[in-house]
């Protein structure tokens, strides 16, 4: 049991740098990169690297609900039976920690289907180009949805982060519980 455990932490370990390192590379990297490239180009290459992004983002978060499901059940088996004042609040901050990685997964799909709409807006530009009329207003368009997307990529980051907090907490009380 201690050698499967341990294994699973290390994989929860994985999936939480994975997904936060990923999320900080994606806003402080690829996105100021991407706003220096030629407008022509930018579409395609944002295009190829969330490509390469969202199975990355998806798998660590599908490791992280699978391994974290073993953690809880492992810690709750351990504080079975156990009745003292700081029990409810490791089960309540554990609930916490899982509405954050919730709200995690949906701005993450908010991300993708507004990234897909600026794809869309780039693509009905690319098929009007003498409308210059209609351009500008698709420009501003794609301008307010690209400052949405930067503006939850930045919530994410923070959300991920804070979530590396509470799992420090939860660590914390636990210990505190186990050694009492
Ligand atoms: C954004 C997603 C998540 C991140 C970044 C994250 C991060 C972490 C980290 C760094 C630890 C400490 C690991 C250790 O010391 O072994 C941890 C512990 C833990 N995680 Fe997560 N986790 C995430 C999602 C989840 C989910 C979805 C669950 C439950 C289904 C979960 C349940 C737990 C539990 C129960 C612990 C042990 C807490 C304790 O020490 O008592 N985590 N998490």
């Amino acid at each position: 049991m201690f050698v499967t455990i341990t294994f699973i932490r290390w994989l929860h370990l994985v999936g939480a740098a994975a997904l936060v390192g990923g999320m900080i590379l994606q806003l402080f990297v690829v996105s100021p990169l991407l706003s220096g490239i030629d407008p022509t180009l930018r579409g395609k290459i944002a295009k190829k690297a969330s490509d390469f992004y969202l199975p990355v983002f998806w798998v660590s978060m599908a490791l992280l609900i699978i391994t974290g499901a073993f953690v809880i059940f492992d810690r709750l088996v351990s504080l079975e039976n156990m009745v003292f004042p700081y029990k409810n609040s490791y089960e309540t901050f554990w609930l916490l920690k899982l509405s954050f990685v919730g709200a995690i997964g949906l701005l993450g799909i908010l991300i993708a289907r507004l990234s897909n709409e600026i794809r869309g807006v780039s693509q009905k530009q690319m098929s009007t180009p003498g409308d210059m009329a209609q351009n500008t207003v698709l420009e501003n368009r794609k301008g307010r949805l690209r400052q949405a997307v930067s503006l939850l990529r930045n919530l994410n980051v923070v959300l991920g982060i804070f979530v590396l907090l509470w799992a420090a907490v939860l660590q914390n009380i636990f210990g505190l519980l186990i050694l009492r």
